[in-house]
């Protein structure tokens, strides 16, 4: 185990997103609540993960761009701390390209072409947007999570196959060339993926169902008014139902009021409150959680310096680690030291 542990220090952690927008109330629930409480007890690199965003969006380069400067003020809104966690942007530690390269070369195809989540995710892209490094980012997230040596890899239950296959690769790593990598577990959070406002499944940007960490007090009053509940209630006294609406839905989530939020179920199953009142309720416990979030938001856009040290602070960590398990997989593949003893 000696080269797989890190000395009984905090265990590691890595996790990460693609920058392919701002992040929205469904990540605050169902992760960044989570990374925030991992930082004391764990070693965190949070990545921004823009080589992966290139898979299905090469052509979209201004947001991708735009969507990492987004990403970071969202993480340090929401109270990720660049002091305690590394913030990571995955370009700017090239070997994270470069394990996923080396690593490629003892992975199995099959290992890609039997991946659900990615098998799924190619079903929906035209032929042009199948490309190569698509097909291969679960490889390249594979990369991510052994360049530092995570143990621990918090995720939503789709990013579960990626999990067992870096196991799968770790494994087969340290049994060819020597134990240079832990088994990185998966750590899933505890509240299922969020539906978006309109009730018909997934938060997409594109749908315009989601409620952005960003959007001001009276956005979010708007969208919340604007929100999908049960279609047969089509006035105040009629019974409603509670089970997949996703009033509340969000009410579960959000409100921590759980004697309001009871007798809003109660009542609406009943039909003795009306779609507004529960709505406005559901507004004002969102705003509630985001305002110090806006705060704060608000803050580092007017300290952009602050932003830029978070990154660089949180680069500059993740390159010393990189650079020691890239030694140490070097040495184990004994690659790139050819000329040394030629003399
Ligand atoms: N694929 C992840 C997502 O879309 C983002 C990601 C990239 C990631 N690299 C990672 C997650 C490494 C965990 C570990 O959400």
């Amino acid at each position: 185990m000696a080269a797989a542990s890190n000395n009984g220090a905090k265990k590691r952690i890595l996790t990460g997103v693609r920058p392919t927008g701002a992040l929205h109330v469904g990540h605050y629930v169902g992760a960044l609540h989570n990374w925030i409480e991992l930082q004391d007890q764990y070693e965190c690199y949070f990545l921004i993960a823009d080589y992966q965003a290139l898979g299905d969006h090469f052509h979209e380069i201004d947001l991708i761009r735009d969507s990492v400067l987004q990403v970071t003020l969202d993480w340090l809104a929401v109270g990720l701390d660049p002091e305690k966690s590394a913030f990571v942007i995955q370009s700017y530690v090239p070997e994270f390209a470069e394990l996923a390269m080396l690593l490629s070369f003892i992975t199995p195809l099959g290992m890609l072409e039997r991946n659900p989540t990615l098998k799924g995710e190619l079903n929906e892209l035209d032929i042009e947007q199948r490309t190569v490094g698509f097909f291969n980012y679960p490889m390249s997230q594979v990369a991510d999570i052994l360049l530092p040596r995570a143990d621990l890899v918090p995720v939503g239950d789709d990013q579960l196959p990626h999990i067992e296959m870096t196991r799968e690769v770790a494994r087969k790593f340290n049994r060819m060339f020597g134990e240079v990598f832990p088994e990185s577990d998966s750590l899933i959070g505890r509240i299922p993926r969020l539906s978006g406002t309109d009730g018909q499944g997934k938060m997409s940007k594109s749908k315009g169902n989601v409620i952005m960490l960003s959007d001001d007090a009276d956005t979010v009053t708007k969208k919340v008014r604007a929100m999908f509940t049960d279609p047969n209630r089509i006035r105040a006294d009629i019974p409603g139902k509670v089970e997949g609406n996703p009033v509340f839905e969000y009410h579960d989530a959000f409100n921590p009021n759980t004697t309001q939020v009871d007798d809003f179920k109660s009542r609406y199953r009943e039909g003795t409150v009306g779609d507004v009142e529960v709505k406005m309720a559901l507004a004002e416990a969102l705003n509630n959680l985001l305002d110090p979030i806006r705060e704060k938001r608000a803050y580092y856009e007017a300290n952009m310096n602050l932003v830029e040290e978070a990154i660089m602070s949180g680069v500059s960590r993740m390159r010393v680690v990189a650079e020691e398990t890239m030694t140490q997989v070097r040495e184990a593949m004994r690659i790139s030291s050819y000329t040394t003893n030629w003399k």
